[in-house]
């Protein structure tokens, strides 16, 4: 479905431009030549072509301030990481649904991103893919007439993230360490691609309301022996692979969330997590959001292995 009207985009409201994929998508859009608004929970120092509200997504009236004169609505703003699905609704989908609601109040956006994941496809795998499907529903029950769309990346790497860089390492040195079945679909996207398509997305005169799937386009995707073939093929030698046994894996997830009850740290690898990670297929394509944004990505898995770009 078509909603809204050919309408070019000179201002972005932009939540989450402090995280990983943020601070690489927030330069990219002012190096387009967009006027950037964008979020932040602390004061910033200057950044050109950002004018920064300080806020949050618990606070409606800084992300009113967000949004007014904003053609488009960039909402990355999220948790990855939490001790309680409680935690995670309370940021991703309340977050969101604030958001919403004070871009419908100004009326001033005509396009909406939100920056989902792959593992909204399977809410019953984890918190944070519960939480990530709730809220795409939750927006898309209150955008209106407002054209809504949904990207639901793959794992997300490249410079800046410290999720899957130490795995990286480890590959690069000849270790792979392998969650769930030898058989499991993997997939991965750089965070250059990801941003390049949500510039694709700001630039493309007509945008549907629509849910896509992002990945880095590898035919067939990945399983584990294919990373360790590339591994191996960047190396010119040998990948030993260490399975974790998913009662370990369980084991430490339970010893993580109980230290971070201690810490008061919001932990990535929880009991709830597990499952997620050991999902036997994050198999994605792209076909649908290639069409609709004439979107390529340029950066596959083996090309980032070799010139170390993580
Ligand atoms: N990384 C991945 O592999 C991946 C894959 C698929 C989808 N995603 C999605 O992409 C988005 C960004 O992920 P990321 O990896 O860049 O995460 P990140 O590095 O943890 O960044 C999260 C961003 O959200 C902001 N934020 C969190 N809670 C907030 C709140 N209550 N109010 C205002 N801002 C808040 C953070 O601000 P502070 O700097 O103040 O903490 C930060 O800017 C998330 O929605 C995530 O679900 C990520």
């Amino acid at each position: 479905m078509l909603l809204d009207k050919p309408l070019a985009v000179q201002v972005v409201a932009l939540t989450g431009a402090t995280g990983f994929i943020g601070t690489t998508l927030r330069k990219r859009l002012v190096e387009s030549g967009l006027t950037v608004r964008a979020l932040s929970r602390r004061e910033e120092g200057v950044h050109e072509g950002i004018e920064w509200i300080k806020g949050s997504l618990e606070n409606a009236g800084s992300l009113e301030r967000l949004v007014e004169e904003a053609d488009a609505v960039i909402h990355l703003a999220g948790a990855v990481r939490g001790s309680s699905l409680d935690q995670f609704n309370r940021i991703n989908v309340d977050g969101s649904v604030r958001l919403m609601e004070a871009v419908r109040r100004v009326g001033a956006s005509h396009r909406f991103l939100l920056m989902s994941s792959l593992a909204a496809r399977h809410p019953e795998l984890s918190w944070y893919a519960a939480s990530k499907r709730e809220a795409e529903q939750a927006v898309q029950k209150r955008a209106g007439d407002l054209s809504v769309t949904v990207f639901r990346p793959t794992a997300v790497y490249g410079p800046g993230d410290k999720e899957m860089r130490p795995l990286f390492e480890w590959l690069l040195r000849g270790w792979l360490l392998t969650l769930g079945e030898q058989t499991a679909r993997l997939s991965f996207i750089h965070v250059e691609d990801l941003v390049r398509a949500v510039v694709a997305w700001v630039s493309a005169p007509q945008v549907h309301s629509a849910t896509y799937e992002l990945c880095d386009g590898c035919p067939g995707n990945y399983d584990w022996q294919g990373i360790a073939e590339i591994a191996k093929k960047i190396r010119h030698g040998s990948v030993r692979q260490v399975t974790v046994p998913a009662a370990l894996l369980q084991g430490i997830a339970q010893v993580n969330l109980s230290f971070s009850c201690l810490t008061r740290r919001a932990p990535m690898l929880t009991p709830a997590k597990v499952g997620e990670l050991r999902h036997p297929n994050w198999s994605c394509s792209n076909t649908a959001v290639e069409q609709a944004l004439g979107w390529h990505p340029n950066i596959l898995l083996e090309r980032a292995l070799e010139e170390r770009y993580f």
